[in-house]
């Protein structure tokens, strides 16, 4: 797997006020958001285009678009959901699909509660959010989904990873012929005695929406 840490100071910046413990969660969600546009920039480096002929006021002009079929964006509910639009403002013609889980805080095994996309996703770039990339077992479980449904070109944007997250992804995809890239803003330390990303930001998902259970 390739791993692209974005080194920017406007994304180091960002990320600070995130980890904060004082920023409330209006705060958190416009700043999940602004880092993601300014990955997406990053992680759509090689988005499939082909070129284009354009009428301008003045003369032909030679361009590209996106070459079909169009690239798919999966957020990883819930947290997830709190990078889509961030995504959709730089790619808007992408078509998007939903996972959802849940990683189990016993067993740290991730759950699939829902699922809705193509089946097929035979010639696919997709893009996976989520914003946390811990032990890894919620990302594998999804790149493993669509490869099970053909995509053959997969990155994942997170707000952090870890060490052992990276690892666990890249032993789960031994044998599996797909280029994966990760592209995130931080790769922090490792895990503490609950799994929990240190330093980290908390949990993502109750920094956006609340506690759910
Ligand atoms: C969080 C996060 C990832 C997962 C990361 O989701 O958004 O999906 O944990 O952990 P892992 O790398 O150890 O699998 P969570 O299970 O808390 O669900 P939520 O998004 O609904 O809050
Ligand atoms: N899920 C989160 O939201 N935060 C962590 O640090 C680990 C898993």
């Amino acid at each position: 797997m390739q791993v692209h840490v974005a080194d920017h100071p406007l994304i180091s910046h960002k990320l600070t006020v995130l980890r904060d413990e004082s920023t409330d969660s209006p705060t958190f969600r416009r700043l999940v958001d602004e880092l993601v546009t300014l990955l997406t920039y990053e992680a759509t480096r090689d988005v499939r285009v082909e070129p284009v002929d354009v009428q301008t006021p003045v003369a032909m002009a030679r361009g590209v678009r996106l070459t079909e079929p169009r690239p798919l964006v999966v957020p990883i509910l819930r947290a997830g959901l709190g990078m889509l639009e961030g995504m959709q403002r730089l790619l808007p013609t992408a078509e998007v699909g939903f996972l959802g889980m849940v990683r189990n805080e016993e067993t740290l095994e991730a759950v699939t509660y829902a699922e809705r996309l193509p089946d097929d996703l035979t010639g696919r770039q997709c893009y996976v959010l989520d914003p946390m990339l811990a032990t890894g077992g919620s990302l594998a479980a999804a790149i493993n989904f669509l490869v099970k449904r053909g995509a053959n070109d997969i990155i994942a944007i997170t707000i952090l990873a870890t060490p052992e997250g990276i690892s666990r992804i890249e032993s789960d995809l031994q044998g599996v012929d797909v280029p994966v890239t990760l592209v995130t803003a931080g790769l922090d330390d490792g895990l503490d005695e609950r799994a929990y990303i240190v330093p980290g930001l908390g949990d993502a998902g109750d920094r956006l929406y609340g506690v759910a259970d």
